[in-house]
């Protein structure tokens, strides 16, 4: 399956820096060990991504918007387009050695998500989707689960740290779901969450207080898997309220009744 320009930019970009971080990630495995800790390396690296993707991502298109996490939004000569990034989704994994982290690249246009890429650089997974061309890992078709029943099904969802706001809610969510389900996975990245629901490597996913750079990409691959995706609340657009539920159609109805306490 060929992807189009836009798409071919977004996986070179990802590519690219992919390759820095995995340098950069082989070097936070030796400082784990340092007294000062990788702390400061990562943040460095972080933003030296974003940086690359900005010059990458406007480079090919320099009419474009850019929403990205480490810098401020820049509007584009173009207002109907945008970027929408997160150089390193799963920042804590990546800083503890854990290698579960990717790059999420996302191109909106007129407020729709019409293309996305997570590149899960340390598996060499390239999750990539368009608008009407379909969900794809490397040159495999995705296609979300076909589980009917919740009993058997695994979600993902995020466990807030930190003293997040949202952590009460959540550990609520997690005494309604996990009793009901064949599990429940928090494994710190939202990008890489949505990426497995459109492999069906989980069955659905739900999250509060998530950034429109986590979950922008994992929207149109979610879609084009066969997938759902709507905020916990109807309505709400994902984007701009921050929650998110990501599942297979069969369970989807009844999952977000479950994470809505219903
Ligand atoms: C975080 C991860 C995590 C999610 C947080 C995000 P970051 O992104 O996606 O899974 O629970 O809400 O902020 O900071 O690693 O880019
Ligand atoms: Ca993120
Ligand atoms: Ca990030």
């Amino acid at each position: 399956m060929q992807g189009s320009a836009n798409l071919n930019l977004m996986k070179k970009a990802a590519r690219k820096v992919g390759r820095a971080l995995v340098k950069d990630f082989r070097e936070v495995e030796n400082l784990q060990v340092s007294s000062k800790g990788p702390g400061d390396f990562v943040t460095r690296a972080d933003r030296e991504a974003e940086k690359m993707l900005r010059e990458e991502l406007l480079g090919g298109r320099p009419t474009y918007g850019f929403l990205g996490e480490e810098s401020k939004e820049t509007d584009g000569a173009d207002p109907t387009r945008r970027w929408i990034v997160d150089p390193l989704d799963g920042t804590t994994n990546f800083l503890h050695g854990l290698p579960h982290w990717a790059i999420s690249i996302a191109l909106e246009h007129k407020g729709d998500i019409i293309a996305g890429v997570i590149f899960d650089a340390a598996k060499d997974e390239m999750f990539w989707a368009e608008k009407g061309g379909g969900a794809w890992m490397n040159e495999s078709r995705l296609r979300v689960s076909g589980r009917r029943s919740m009993i058997e099904s695994i979600f993902a969802t995020a466990i807030p740290f930190g003293g997040k706001g949202t952590l009460p809610a959540t550990l609520q969510d997690l005494a309604r779901i996990s009793p009901v389900t064949a599990g429940v996975r928090s494994w710190g990245s939202a990008a890489l969450n949505m990426a497995y629901v459109a492999a069906g490597r989980f069955d659905g996913y739900w999250a509060r207080g998530v950034q429109p750079w986590d979950i922008a990409a994992g929207i149109v691959m979610v879609r084009e898997a066969g997938g759902m995706v709507s905020a916990i609340r109807e309505g709400d657009d994902p984007l701009v309220k921050g929650s998110i539920v990501a599942c297979n159609e069969p369970l989807f109805e009844g999952f977000r009744k479950v994470v809505r306490g219903e």
